[in-house]
């Protein structure tokens, strides 16, 4: 792997190292800034990959920069940063900053990547969708698989499909979390104790996600098997067809979908 230096030290910059390392990234080959120095020097010294002082340190011998500050801080990024990533492959973990806002500032990068990682990347098992601004070489898309592949599965979409992607992966671990809390308090009010209730809609969320990943079965599919004709299952999901859940996921998606659209163009 290339040298790689991260701009920014905190959640996201934290999970990718750790990722790198797991798979092998040698810490010397690592080295990360942040703003005031401090989440820099806590990652160094968690992980043992360098803390540049600078941000010249940081960028001079690396071949990728990954920016992973929070998307706010792109317009008063050090303005060396434009020099700085001149002929480097430059890579954004920045939620909403389109490829053209991020090539007006890092026009001489020798190519750009906007990704849109999701949380359970922080455990290695994220799903991250990007774009590039031009077609990747053969060698830098060995890079950004390769990175991005240390936090989980990555996807290659278009660009003008990231706000429907952040709808689905980049807010769907909420959408998770909130069914799993719902079921939890379903759980409650039918006469589980909570941490019974708990235990039982986690694990149960947690085996039926590995169950999908598991087999070339549809969703559809794996839930018609374990629907007898007026059974338990069918019982419940009567009632999800007659509230339209479907459509309030439709719903939902589009929801967070055009509030992706409105952060890119800055409202
Ligand atoms: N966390 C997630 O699950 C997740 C998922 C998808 C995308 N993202 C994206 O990841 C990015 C980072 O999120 P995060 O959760 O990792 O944030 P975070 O934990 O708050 O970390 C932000 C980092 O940015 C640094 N920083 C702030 N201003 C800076 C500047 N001008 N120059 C250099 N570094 C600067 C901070 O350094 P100091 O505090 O030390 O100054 C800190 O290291 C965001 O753009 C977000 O959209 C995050």
């Amino acid at each position: 792997m290339p040298r790689i230096a991260f701009i920014g030290a905190g959640r996201m910059a934290s999970a990718i190292v750790d990722g790198l390392l797991a798979a092998g990234t040698k810490p010397t080959d690592l080295v990360c800034f942040s703003a005031s120095g401090t989440t820099a020097a806590a990652l160094a010294a968690r992980t043992h990959i360098q803390k540049a002082e600078t941000l010249e340190q940081a960028c001079t011998d690396a071949d990728l920069v990954i920016i992973a500050f929070k998307p706010q801080h792109l317009d008063t990024a050090d303005h060396r940063l434009m020099a700085l990533t001149r002929g480097k492959l430059v890579l954004s973990v920045l939620a909403a900053k389109t490829i053209d806002h991020l090539a007006a500032v890092f026009p001489h990068a020798r190519n750009l990547v906007r990704t849109m990682p999701n949380t359970p990347s922080a455990i290695g098992a994220g799903i991250t969708g990007w774009c590039s601004r031009t077609p990747l070489s053969a060698s830098d898309r060995s890079i950004v698989v390769g990175t991005l592949g240390a936090i989980g599965q990555e996807l290659e979409i278009q660009e003008n499909k990231i706000d429907a992607l952040m709808g689905v992966s980049g807010c769907g671990p909420a959408f998770v979390f909130e069914f799993t809390g719902a079921l939890r308090d379903a759980g409650i009010a039918a006469g589980l104790t909570p941490e019974e209730a708990e235990t039982l809609a986690v694990e149960t969320v947690l085996g039926s996600a590995r169950l999908m990943a598991r087999t070339d079965a549809s969703p559809e599919e794996l839930r018609d098997q374990v629907t007898s004709p007026n059974g338990t299952t069918y019982a419940g999901l009567q009632v999800l067809k007659a509230r339209e859940f479907r459509a309030t996921m439709r719903e939902v998606v589009a929801a967070a979908k055009t509030r992706s659209e409105e952060l890119a163009s800055g409202k």
